[in-house]
């Protein structure tokens, strides 16, 4: 939830903090801080709000080194203050920069506060920091120090460490979240995620669970928590920085809900090259296949969504059970496990802890088979799972997910027609449909942008609401509760979603003329009852908003709105008709004035429960 950089170099690292904080601040954008070795010693400038108060005032004061560590926060413990933003510094000797959470740090608190140390903050992290300068009397090392410390700490965590003690060496350790380290020419980096330190390098190397590592400018030595020497690859990021920039766009959430159909053709393009073959899941998916009898999806927010659209197309495509659950209920439930369940992790970031731990959860239970659907490489969910698919929807930056989610939907679809083919349910005619239909489909998502001038006036209307209704029916009920999500989590516009036939079960009651009420409304096999469950909120006054296929015969009325989606796209249809509900919540939040892409209270990873 929160952005780590950190630099050692021959020249002024600040303007490379500064940088990467701002590219880290999808992840947490709550306060921020940078800390610098100068003269000696740590200069630490913080500010609640966002990178660029911050910035201004690093400037003000000229701050300037060739050694230090950034933050950007999403508040856990304790409030939105300058006392809790990071990095946090013991005795004036030591900074850290921490995400994640140190679950036993009331216990280390206590300890470290009979030692004699003082806290200044509400936060997890200042415990490590005093933990840190705790061990640094005795170690031979600040490396040693951090290892140290690490070990006496529980929870899931990514840290950054300087020292005036070192003033050369840059500490971090990985247990449980994200971090890397960008190689450059005589300087090198650490980095939450790729995109804070792409303007200085591409070369990158993934630390894994317990890793320790001393990164000098000219050396990088990597340790596992029992100080044995590991070695970790170096890639060569594929991410181009263009790609994180927002271009003739306003919002990455708008540039990302145009990118879709490139985003989707990406995806489709190794669905269509493959032909359904089991190899699109990876090297041992085959042998998974033929070990499994059903599907077991586990993700959370809009990813569980995907995976609720995915239930309705494995059941009715591949014949195979299908169960879909939120992740975090999931890890606390005492579940009944069917090992031959294939087990799917759905999450756009890879790093989602509710999601893990739900993984590792169902693996306790006796589940090897495991699939993740992820869309950064090299993520902890898919570097966990047996077999993984790739969705090829670039970085998305925005918090509502968007382009994730469609190419999300095309992996899942993928599974459901690749199982059907390994069992022996897919015909000849039927594989020809779904090629045609995935084929087809950026060309349709286009159409649906188009209608964005109208999608637009609609929100004119929505944006004075207080409350909306969203409804659908099968295998369309998960893109209403998508539609509620996005309109909820960027406009504040209260919204909720209903299967159109359980209105009448209790919700009714809310309809009068001031609840707008959006419907889902394709060309399928329930659009007459779709139309019936619109005829029951017409009569209370009811005012729809209607989504319809070019080809759903639907006339405007009184009360009654019809925006024409392409003509029905058959299967996919999910697909298509999640683009005009991304739009009415794009520009409801244009219209109310929201941060569309950093809305209130949320952030991008979600990597604390
Ligand atoms: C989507 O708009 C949300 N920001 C959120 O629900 C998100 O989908 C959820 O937190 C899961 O994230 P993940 O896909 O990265 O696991």
């Amino acid at each position: 939830m929160c952005g780590i950089v950190g630099a050692v170099a021959q020249r002024n690292i600040v303007p490379v903090l500064v940088d990467g904080l701002k590219r880290l601040e999808y992840r947490g954008y709550d306060s921020a801080g940078v800390a610098v070795l100068t003269n000696g010693s740590i200069e630490r400038v913080r500010r609640v709000g966002r990178v660029a108060e911050m910035e201004k005032a690093a400037e003000e004061i000229n701050l300037n080194g060739f050694l230090g560590i950034g933050h950007t926060r999403w508040a856990t413990h304790g409030g939105v203050t300058e006392p809790n933003a990071h990095p946090h510094v013991s005795n004036g000797e030591l900074a850290v920069v921490h995400n994640g959470i140190i679950e036993n740090h009331e216990e280390k608190r206590q300890a470290l506060k009979a030692l004699g140390y003082e806290f200044t903050s509400q936060t997890d992290t200042e415990v490590i920091a005093h933990l840190v300068h705790h061990h640094l009397k005795s170690a031979t090392s600040l490396f040693e120090a951090v290892r140290l410390a690490v070990k006496e700490l529980s929870g899931a965590f990514a840290i950054g460490v300087i020292s005036v003690k070192e003033p050369e060496t840059l500490i971090c350790a990985r247990v449980g979240c994200p971090l890397l380290i960008g190689l450059g020419e005589g300087e090198n980096f650490v980095a939450s995620d790729v995109s804070a330190v792409l303007s200085a390098t591409r070369r990158v190397m993934f630390l894994e669970e317990g890793d320790v590592a001393e990164i000098t400018a000219n050396q990088i030595t990597i340790v596992d928590l029992d100080n044995h020497p590991v070695e970790r690859k170096v890639h060569v990021s594929d991410v181009s920085l263009a790609s994180l920039e927002l271009g003739p766009y306003n919002h990455f959430m708008q540039k990302e809900i145009h990118e879709q159909p490139k985003a989707l053709s990406d995806t489709i393009e190794q669905v269509l090259e493959s032909g359904f073959a089991p190899s699109l899941f990876g090297d041992h998916a085959q042998n998974v296949f033929e070990q499994i009898d059903s599907v077991q999806i586990l993700a959370c927010g809009t990813s569980y969504y995907a995976g609720s659209v995915a239930r309705y197309w494995v059941e009715a495509i591949a014949g195979v059970p299908c169960s879909v659950e939120i992740a975090s209920e999931y890890r606390y439930r005492d579940v009944v496990a069917n090992p031959k369940s294939l087990i799917v992790t759905i999450s756009q970031s890879g790093e989602t802890l509710d999601t893990m731990e739900a993984l590792k959860y169902a693996k306790s239970l006796g589940h090897e088979e495991t699939l993740s659907i992820c869309n950064v490489q090299e993520s902890a969910i898919p570097r966990a799972s047996k077999l993984v698919f790739y969705t090829r929807a670039g970085a998305e930056i925005g918090v509502a997910s968007t382009k994730a989610f469609t190419t999300q939907l095309i992996a899942l679809f993928a599974l459901a027609v690749t199982l059907a083919k390994f069992k022996g349910k897919l015909t000849a005619e039927k594989e020809t449909e779904y090629l045609e239909a995935l084929r087809h489909l950026p060309g349709s998502v286009q159409h649906a942008l188009n209608l964005e001038p109208q999608i637009k006036s609609w929100a004119e209307k929505f944006s004075p609401k207080d409350h909306a209704l969203f409804l659908g029916r099968g295998v369309h009920y998960p893109i209403a509760l998508e539609g509620a999500l996005k309109l909820k989590e960027i406009s504040y516009i209260h919204a909720e979603a209903y299967p159109a036939g359980e209105l009448k079960h209790g919700p009714l009651a809310l309809v009068d003329e001031k609840m707008p009420v959006v419907v889902i409304a394709p060309n399928d096999a329930l659009l007459e009852k779709v139309k019936s469950n619109m005829q029951e909120v017409r009569a209370r006054g009811g005012e729809l908003f209607v989504f319809a296929d070019l080809d759903s015969h639907f006339s405007e009325s009184e009360g009654v709105h019809v925006i024409r989606t392409p003509r029905h796209v058959g299967v996919l249809s999910p697909v298509l008709h999640a683009i005009p509900v991304q739009l009415l919540a794009y520009h409801a939040a244009l219209q109310k004035g929201t941060d569309v892409d950093k809305p209130r209270n949320l952030a991008k990873s979600v990597t604390v429960e």
